[in-house]
């Protein structure tokens, strides 16, 4: 028997327990040698024990090998708290946001398969902000440092997952500065990777482009304000909020979350889209699988994924955001069924062992 890998598990706020719950009892049903350790965080934990997360946090979560996450409510507007999620991502230093967008048929408005890979600690989110009698203001702070790490790792995931073309996405027309340092790094890097195919485009530009053509993007490096907000646009090319996820990646950790946010629109009904969360649960198995050289979490992955398409493209069993009427936990009880179908069928066809190798 392998590692025993330790998951940290934050449920989150408003949907964010009932999409939780649904994919535990995926992970749970695996057979995985893997121990859940519940991490306290968040609105609700506020409201029950005044702090805004666990004592000692950062270690609890330094000492695991990876945080699966719901979303997390953060208050609107001045003398509300700060975002955990700002939180745990500066702190853990959480630099790289990857975001990977692909199409489910009959579902998504277009055809597509593509990433964005967001830098995740600086731009307006330093949260430098002031004001000056009646005018506020924010400061943009793009960093050579945290520039080449970022898009690095962009240039070297598009090798890696055999992509062909990577776009960086900037305003250097206007901020000459700050998005002219993010695009200049770019093209350096560029200088030692000939096998790719390498673009730039103007972000307004982009969301046009995004909607019009998206089959003709693969990566994208952004600045941290234009990752956030091409990702929810793509999102809705997918077709919902509700069908992605992200991995916030550091040197030694990972949290692993879905896109979206805590919808109190919909929170206690028992309808929210789970599948976000089970494609976080997806990646955390990828990085995992990567970092230890354990190839069973791979084919997981593989599998969860497969799973998740024969559900909403073939079975079509959908929740309310994509025009259905099935149930969080109908959703996820089927990805199960699915997933230990496809495993077994893999155990029958290749000889393959998936738990506890
Ligand atoms: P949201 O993403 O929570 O909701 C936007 C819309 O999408 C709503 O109509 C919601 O019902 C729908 N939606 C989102 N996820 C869905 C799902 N899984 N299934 C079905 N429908 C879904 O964005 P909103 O309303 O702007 O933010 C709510 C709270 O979430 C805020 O406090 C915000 O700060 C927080 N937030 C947290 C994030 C995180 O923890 N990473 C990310 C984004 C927002
Ligand atoms: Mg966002």
């Amino acid at each position: 028997m392998g590692r025993k890998y330790r998951i940290g598990v934050i449920k989150g706020d408003g949907i964010g327990p009932e999409i939780m719950d649904v994919t535990l009892d995926i992970i749970n049903s695996l057979g995985l040698n893997l121990e859940l350790i519940e991490i306290g965080a968040g609105y609700e934990f506020y409201k029950k024990t005044g702090k805004l997360v666990e004592d000692g946090i950062l270690d609890i979560i330094k000492n695991l090998d990876a945080v699966i996450k719901g979303p997390l409510t953060t208050p609107i507007g001045r003398g509300t708290f700060r975002s955990i999620n700002l939180y745990l991502r500066q702190e853990l230093d959480l630099y790289i946001n990857v975001r990977p967008f692909r199409s489910f048929k009959n579902i998504s408005l277009k055809k597509f398969n593509l990433v964005i890979i967001r830098e995740n600690t600086e731009d307006l989110y330093v949260g430098i902000e002031g004001r000056y009698r009646d005018t506020a203001y924010s400061l943009k702070i793009i960093s050579k440092r945290a520039s080449e790490r970022i898009i690095r790792y962009a240039f070297n995931y598009a090798i890696k997952r055999g992509f062909t073309k990577i776009t960086v996405i900037h305003k250097a027309n206007i901020m000459k500065e700050t998005d002219g340092l993010f695009r200049e790094v770019f093209f350096n890097i560029a200088k030692s990777f000939n096998n790719l195919e390498v673009g730039e485009m103007i972000v307004d530009a982009a969301a046009y482009n995004l909607v019009k053509n998206p089959e003709k993007f693969e990566v994208l490096v952004t600045p941290n304000l234009y990752g956030d907000i091409l990702a929810d646009l793509v999102a809705g090319l997918v077709g919902s909020l509700g069908l992605c996820g992200s991995a916030q990646i550091g040197d030694n950790i990972a949290i692993f979350e879905p896109i979206h946010g805590s919808a109190p629109d919909i929170a206690g009904k028992g309808i929210a889209n789970p599948i976000g969360e089970i494609i976080a649960a997806k990646l955390m198995f990828e990085y995992i699988g990567d970092k230890y050289h354990d190839e069973s979490l791979i084919r997981l992955a593989n599998i969860i994924d497969n799973a998740i398409s024969i559900v909403i493209e073939q079975k079509r069993i959908l929740t309310p955001d994509l025009g259905g009427n099935a149930k969080t936990k109908d959703v996820g009880n089927e990805i199960l069924n699915t997933i230990e179908m496809l495993l077994s069928e893999n155990i029958a066809f290749n000889g393959i062992q998936h738990v506890n190798e």
